[in-house]
């Protein structure tokens, strides 16, 4: 500023020596001449000085000495430059008591325009923001572009800017040209905040600080103004700080990998372990938040037409078979609600809340189906879903599954939200046994079935995005599993005993009313053993994901199984001589 500016920084100078001549001995007495500028006495007090304007070129008049010079040097010598060189190429002139002149050498650098405010000594704005554009460091304003304008009112207040152009910095007097952001208080609340009797959030919190338009210019700006002053050392720590953790951060839930994965992270669904392991909870919670779909938004109309062409006897058959998933969609929401309460860590909530997002939903998509196509009579969900319950859920191991051990669980969930083992149970017989072994093979063949023979499309669109729901709620399930149980290895047991109890029973959930040999029947084409082969195999590739090997199929099915999966039909087509 002294080379660019050298009046500026003259007059700066001049303004902050009643601060800076504070650590001057008392009673000492000097003057000051600059050329074209005009003479200062400055009179020591002890605490402070007084400056008056005074004469140019009057008598000492018992004053101890006085300096002449111009504002350029001046400036310099501010800047710390030696005096002496200046002296003796004559820019600098000095009359009267030389030696009290060697006082001098006490004048407070630091003294500025916060110490004058401290004092209640006057500042002038002017000076100031005309300062600022030679305050900042240009590498500090590298790579932005804004303007500020500030505006003092009341006395010696004003209008000011301050513009930053990619590491050039100017300003100057006005508001200028459509800034960014106005700064707008009172001349004493801006002395205020000089003297440090407020802070800038506060006094922006408390309306003495109005900013009209953008906020970060104007909080960037009071950083640097702040850095000038060597005061914002703290709050450069606290960045470097925060943008260790910010950059070792990024990415959590999942937002690293965003773009959809190729598949839900279901072992069941990859035979093979999958790089990187298991999907995270995060992964986990990301994947649902690409996969969010709306079921108000199904088109059911042609699943109404052929409803209504379809047989009474046929649409009791379809009844059954979507009101077990209706009501099973509906107990699932509910008795997900007390695993969200007790879950063990913030990622599993916020997994599970998810999951009973999604849960609900399917229950809405069924009742949807159910209340627009099936043309239930009943008005409400609550009395379609009891409707449903009562005319088709008349199998026992429905009601040993549903009632005695999701509900029960989920119950004892609610009793005692801390106990870890319960909560393994839940996972185990929630998202293992009922979501992963009882509802994966029936939602494939219903699929499969209306697929191939071009039925309900709008019911086959929803239900295709249910299973894709399901395979991640199972995938969360098969990491919640594998983390307790590498943590604590007796977990396994429960894992196992939850299974061989349940399974042997729940599995005939796939018989037919119609149906007299849970291990030798046929349902939606396929025979049995193709349906407990499947739910099996799936069952063993993600308990080997978790680290557990399961007892054989024969001791957790109803029947024999068979492993050539459920693409193939066995129906009549096999025993036909024209196939
Ligand atoms: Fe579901
Ligand atoms: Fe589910």
């Amino acid at each position: 500023m002294a080379e660019a500016d050298p009046e500026l920084a003259a007059r700066l100078v001049v303004q902050s020596l009643p601060a800076a001549a504070a650590t001057l001995p008392a009673g000492l007495a000097y003057r000051i001449e600059l050329e074209e500028l005009g003479t200062w006495r400055v009179r020591s007090l002890g605490d402070r000085a007084e400056v008056t304007e005074v004469p140019s070129g009057a008598e000492l008049d018992g004053d101890d000495f006085a300096i002449s010079t111009d504002p350029r040097t001046l400036a310099r010598l501010a800047a710390g430059a030696n005096p002496l060189a200046a002296l003796i190429r004559g820019r600098l002139k000095l009359s009267g008591k030389r030696r009290r002149a060697l006082a001098l050498r006490a004048l407070d650098q630091g003294a500025g325009p916060r110490e004058l405010a401290r004092l209640g000594l006057p500042v002038d704005p002017d000076l100031l923001f005309r300062s600022l554009a030679y305050a900042i460091d240009p590498e500090w304003a590298r790579g932005y572009r804004f303007k500020v304008a500030y505006e003092l009112i009341g006395d010696r207040g004003g209008g000011w800017h301050v513009e930053v152009d990619d590491g050039q910095v100017r300003s100057g007097r006005g508001l200028g040209d459509q800034p960014d952001a106005i700064v707008r208080m009172r001349m004493e609340d801006w002395l205020g905040l000089l003297a440090g009797e407020i802070t800038p959030s506060d006094s922006i919190r408390l309306g003495k600080t109005e900013i009209e338009g953008r906020i970060p210019p104007v909080t960037l700006l009071g950083r640097w103004i702040d850095r000038a002053d060597g005061r914002d050392g703290p709050e450069l720590e606290r960045e470097a700080r925060q943008r260790a953790i910010q950059a070792r951060r990024a990415g959590t839930w999942g937002s690293r990998a965003n773009g959809a994965g190729p598949d839900q992270g279901d072992p069941a669904e990859a035979p093979r372990p999958r790089r990187g392991g298991l999907l995270s909870y995060q992964e986990l919670y990301a994947l649902w938040e690409r996969q969010n779909w709306r079921a108000h938004e199904l088109d059911f109309s042609v699943d109404r037409e052929h409803w209504l062409a379809t047989p009474a006897e046929a649409q009791a058959h379809t009844a059954f078979s979507l009101g077990s998933f209706y009501v099973g969609e509906e107990r699932v929401t509910a008795d997900l609600a007390p695993f969200v309460l007790a879950a063990p860590t913030g990622e599993v909530e916020a997994f599970l809340s998810t999951q009973l997002v999604d849960e609900m939903r399917h229950a809405v998509f069924f009742d949807r189906w159910m209340a627009e196509v099936m043309g239930l009579e009943a008005e409400e969900m609550r009395d379609r879903l009891k409707k449903l319950e009562e005319s088709v859920l008349t199998l026992e191991p429905w009601h040993f599954l549903f009632d005695e051990s999701l509900r029960g669980v989920a119950n004892r969930i609610k009793e005692r939200p801390d106990d870890l083992e319960l909560f393994v149970e839940g996972i185990v017989t929630y998202h293992m046994v009922t979501e992963g072994v009882l509802a994966m093979p029936g939602q494939r063949v219903i699929i499969q079935y209306t697929d191939e023979h071009g039925l309900y499309p709008g019911f086959n669109q929803g239900f295709r995005l249910v299973e894709r729901d399901e395979h991640r709620h199972i995938a969360f399930g098969v990491r919640f599993l594998k983390d307790v149980c590498d943590e604590r290895q007796e977990m396994k047991e429960v894992v196992l005993r939850t299974l061989t109890t349940l399974l042997p029973h729940a599995a005939e959930v796939f018989v037919p009313p119609e149906a007299d040999d849970p291990s030798d029947f046929v349902s939606y084409g396929h025979h049995s053993s193709q349906i407990y082969g499947f739910a099996y195999q799936a069952l063993k590739r993600r308990m080997a994901a978790i680290g557990i090997e399961i007892p054989p199929p024969e001791d957790l099915m109803p029947g024999p199984v068979d492993f050539g999966g459920l693409a193939e039909r066995r129906g009549l087509a096999g025993e036909s001589s024209t196939a």
